[in-house]
């Protein structure tokens, strides 16, 4: 099966796709965990990257779509996590592979700036949050530098303007999935899961 999970930042495409990898045995590809290897390995695309990630602002299409292509080569199952993210990624997309279906996650504004604010990142690869999902005491966490107050509200904005358009872009193509994503992440990840069963 090949997903596309969108839905914006903070909305939990990241939680859910872990999960949901584990429950189908389908890999989870997100391009936002491999730009941030790319950084921490400090390699071309790495240093290219960075500037715009910090800010909050997408990384060039043309980057992410030649580093997608290679990633997904030859692949007949997967769920995409963050890519892609405007049109032209979409188109790009397209002319690769043929997508199953896109899952929109939707979650108010106040909710999302509230995950984003609180989440950490552990240093045993999984997501925590202040509140909603503290880490074990063994497990050191650090904090994302996209999820600092004005780098957040620059993500949202950036959102809108690109990556949502994509609703509609697979809404008239008869692929997208709506999961109402304000619950707890076990209803998230059911609901998710029977939908894309359906
Ligand atoms: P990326 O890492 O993809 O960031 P994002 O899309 O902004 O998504 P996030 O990782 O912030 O959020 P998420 O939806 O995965 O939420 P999570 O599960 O962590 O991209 C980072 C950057 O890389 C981009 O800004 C851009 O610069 C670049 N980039 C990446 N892809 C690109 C592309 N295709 N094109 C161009 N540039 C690209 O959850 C958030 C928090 O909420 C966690 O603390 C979690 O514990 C908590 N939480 C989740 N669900 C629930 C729930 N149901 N209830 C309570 N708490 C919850």
């Amino acid at each position: 099966m090949k997903l596309v999970f969108l839905g914006p930042p903070g909305v939990g495409k990241g939680t859910y796709s872990a999960r949901i990898m584990e429950e189908m045995n389908i890999v989870q590809i997100s391009t936002g965990d491999l730009l941030r290897e790319a950084v921490g390995n400090k390699t071309e695309l790495g240093m290219k990257a960075k500037g715009y990630m910090d800010a909050g602002e997408l990384v060039p299409d043309q980057l992410i779509i030649d580093l997608m292509k290679e990633r997904i080569d030859g692949m007949d199952s997967f769920i995409l996590d963050g890519f892609p993210r405007t049109i032209p990624q979409a188109e790009a997309l397209e002319k690769e592979i043929a997508i199953d279906n896109v899952v929109s996650f939707e979650a108010p504004e106040d909710m999302i700036i509230q995950r984003l604010s609180g989440r950490r990142m552990g240093n045993d690869g999984k997501i925590y949050h202040i509140d909603n999902n503290p880490a074990p005491e063994e497990v050191e966490v650090t904090q994302r530098d996209d999820d600092k107050p004005d780098a957040i509200k620059n993500r949202l904005v950036v959102y809108k303007n690109q990556t949502e358009p994509l609703i509609k872009y697979y809404t008239e193509k008869n692929k997208l999935i709506k999961v109402d994503a304000t619950g707890s992440v076990e209803e998230i990840v059911t609901n998710t899961i029977n939908k894309i069963e359906e």
